[in-house]
């Protein structure tokens, strides 16, 4: 790194990012709250590196105002608290942690696979209330039944890994072509996967096909008896509905962790219609909530905001060109991000020719309005060359790395 750079790291971060990111280089100053407004456009003044988690909102005027801002991690999986185009705008690679907590998603599933199979929430409830109630009825072991997941991206696919091993025949049914693991099959159609399988779980993204996609009608198609688990987002099932399933017997029961409107803060006074249903187990959107994936997520963040400090590598970023680079030995680093206008390539290499530069690695990626350079150059001319570029009109951020 060039010089000491200073992150901040709001919301109560996980240690491992802190040590990670001090090991790097990195000044690093942590608060455990969220900062808002003023506050945290006057905190951000001689910071490098934003952490955050959910809570803290980084908006267009708290970006404008904080010009020397190089990168924001969201130590989460939701980056909607960023206001990410205005960020890319500002030159700023905003990062998080998509795959930090994939396993503790799939371990509650096949966890809550087992309980609803057993009954074992009611059983737990009555003897709580002082109640026995011992039966084998609609009691079933999981092994040699059916499971069939919707959505076989990272938790997807770690789900088919573990159900499989537990003695599950796992079919998948995904909108694009995917490796099947194991001996899991793929479906080719969700009304198939719906009609075949005895516990049906959705793990696919919020998007607008997804809205809604398990209604009354493929509530139908269902198996007499099976059940759904939903941990992926509250708007892909339509709850009303599920609950008439519970409620006429034809799903022997269900597992939900996410909601159509969530509270934003713990407390009394969550209603929901599925309250109360026999054999259905309600969680508080906890499926990736472990200790284990809290400190992976502080890894993972951290990883990806070294690997830019140092070497300009932005592959996991969720609003940049991707871009990575190999370090040439022997060189200085340039990194330019640009307007992405007609010429700034011809511009650039003009200011290396004329400093008589020699280019050891170069890499362009652009996306709509900008785009993103990095330069491997003998060291005697790294500086001049990054403060001509940084003089260019179409600039907007540049830097150097030693
Ligand atoms: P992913 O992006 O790796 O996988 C999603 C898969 O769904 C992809 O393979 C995609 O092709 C597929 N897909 C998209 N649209 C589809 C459609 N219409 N029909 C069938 N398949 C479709 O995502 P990941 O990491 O596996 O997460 C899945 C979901 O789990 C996300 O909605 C995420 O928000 C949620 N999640 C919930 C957590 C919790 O605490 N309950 C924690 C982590 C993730």
């Amino acid at each position: 790194m060039s010089k000491k750079m200073k992150i901040l790291l709001l919301e109560n971060i996980h240690p491992a990012a802190h040590d990670l990111l001090r090991a790097g280089g990195f000044e690093v100053e942590g608060m455990s709250q969220a900062l808002k407004g003023e506050e945290l456009k006057s905190k951000l003044q001689g910071v490098d590196i934003l952490g955050i988690r959910s809570k803290t909102q980084v908006t267009r005027e708290v970006i404008e105002a904080a010009p020397h801002l190089l990168s924001v991690g969201c130590f989460c999986i939701g980056t909607n608290q960023v206001a990410l185009a205005d960020a890319n705008l500002h030159g700023i690679p905003v990062f998080n942690a998509p795959f930090s907590n994939t396993r503790s998603v799939a371990e509650m599933i096949i966890a809550e696979i087992i309980v609803l199979a057993r009954q074992i929430g009611d059983r737990s409830r009555e003897v709580h209330s002082g109640h026995w109630k011992k039966t084998a009825a609609q009691c079933y072991e999981i092994r040699g039944k059916t499971l069939g997941i919707v959505g076989y991206g990272h938790i997807g696919s770690q789900l088919g890994v573990l159900a499989e091993s537990m003695g599950m025949r796992v079919i998948f049914y995904d909108i694009q072509t995917k490796l099947p693991m194991g001996n899991n099959r793929s479906c080719p159609a969700l009304d198939a996967l719906l009609s075949e399988s005895d516990f049906v779980t959705l793990h696919v993204p919020e998007t607008p096909q997804t809205r809604n996609m398990i209604g009354a009608a493929e509530l139908a198609r269902m198996r007499q008896g099976s059940y759904l688990l939903n941990a992926s987002r509250g708007t892909v099932v339509q709850i009303p509905d599920l609950a008439e399933a519970i409620r006429s017997g034809h799903l022997a029961g269900a597992a939900v962790d996410v909601y159509p409107e969530e509270p934003e803060s713990n407390g009394a006074g969550f209603e929901c219609p599925l309250r109360g249903l026999p054999n259905v187990l309600l969680t508080p959107h906890i499926g990736g909530s472990t200790a284990e994936a809290q400190e992976a997520i502080g890894r993972e963040v951290a990883t990806s905001i070294l690997r830019f400090a140092t070497q300009g590598t932005t592959t996991s970023s969720v609003n940049f060109p991707q871009v990575e680079l190999p370090r040439s030995g022997n060189t200085h680093r340039i990194m330019n991000v640009h307007r992405n206008v007609p010429g700034v390539l011809r511009d650039v290499n003009k200011i290396v020719s004329d400093r008589g530069a020699n280019i050891q690695g170069q890499l362009l990626s652009t996306d709509a309005d900008i785009g993103y350079l990095i330069m491997d150059l003998n060291k005697d001319v790294a500086d001049a060359v990054c403060s001509d570029m940084d003089a260019l009109p179409t600039s907007i951020k540049t830097r150097v790395v030693y």
